[in-house]
């Protein structure tokens, strides 16, 4: 199945939910968040054993939220594109079967926080993942404030988020980001390898796993989630927001307050 960003495709049990916006490196916007939840919601329909995320090209998995749309966003609206985010990561991260992020360039961003919401990252070499949106003058607001320090530890996610750190897949993987790296040539078969391995096992047994772990956060990380959620669309009525996705847009260095 395909929509006009996104491509859903089969082999077997193991679905592949592929992100296609080339001209902003796989950037996400509204279409294409309301695609990846209907794609996610297909594969579960069609009971996928394991779902791959990944991004098309060479360049990019996801290089974020599309700054271009948020730049005008009122707090509200940034609210809203919140909402519709954290749902899309929910969505992955409570999916009945596991999921691999095949991190194959670029994830910053709204894109590093779709790979934290996967159960499992495999990232080519030449991949780069952060949170740089302290950059932005805005914060992290799909999940990454919760999910980004359980995995790498609560020291380093103050340093990627407060720093804005982009780290190379070497750096990820030894950070715990990353599960595993391999060279780029390598991602496709190493993940499909993987994925045919998680689906072959038994299936009640480990999706049960998976709810057994998740139940760790569950508490706590939906009111969490909800801060977050509020904390960064407060964000959108402040100058250094402004400056910041001007900036990027721009393509100069911001000078924030
Ligand atoms: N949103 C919208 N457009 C984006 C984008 C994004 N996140 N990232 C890249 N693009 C666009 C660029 O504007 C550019 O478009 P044009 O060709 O029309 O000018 C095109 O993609 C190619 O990008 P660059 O020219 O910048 O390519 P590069 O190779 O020089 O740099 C990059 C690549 C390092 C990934 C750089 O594009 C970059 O830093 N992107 C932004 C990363 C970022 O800050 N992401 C976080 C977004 S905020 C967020 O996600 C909030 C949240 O938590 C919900």
């Amino acid at each position: 199945m395909s929509w006009d960003t996104v491509r859903l495709e089969f082999r077997e049990d193991v679905a592949t939910l592929t992100i296609d916006r080339s001209d902003a490196l796989n950037a996400l916007n509204v279409e294409t968040l309301e695609a990846m939840a209907e794609a996610i919601e297909q594969a579960k329909t069609d009971g996928a054993r394991t779902l791959v995320l990944t991004g098309a090209g060479e360049t990019a998995f996801i290089a974020g939220a599309d700054i271009a749309y948020m730049q005008e966003l009122s707090v509200s609206g940034a609210r809203e594109w919140g909402e519709l985010g954290h749902s899309v990561a929910n969505a992955l991260e409570s999916f009945p079967a596991p999921t691999i992020a095949a991190i194959n360039g670029y994830a910053f961003g709204g894109g590093c926080e779709m790979a934290l919401a996967c159960d499992l990252r495999v990232a080519s070499e030449s991949a780069v993942i952060g949170n740089p949106e302290i950059d932005l003058g805005i914060i992290p607001g799909w999940g990454a404030t919760q999910r980004l320090p359980r995995l790498v530890g609560d020291e380093a996610a103050r340093r990627m988020i407060y720093l804005g750190e982009r780290l190379d897949a070497e750096s990820a993987a030894e950070a715990g980001l990353v599960g595993e790296v391999v060279p780029d040539e390598d991602l496709e078969s190493t993940v499909s390898e993987l994925a045919d391995r998680l689906a072959a096992k038994p299936e009640a047994a480990i999706q049960t796993a998976k709810r057994a772990i998740d139940q760790r956060y569950e508490s706590q990380q939906a009111a969490a989630l909800n801060y977050e959620k509020h904390a960064f669309a407060g964000l959108f009525d402040t100058d250094d927001q402004r400056e910041g996705m001007a900036a990027f847009l721009e393509d100069r260095e911001p000078e924030f307050n």
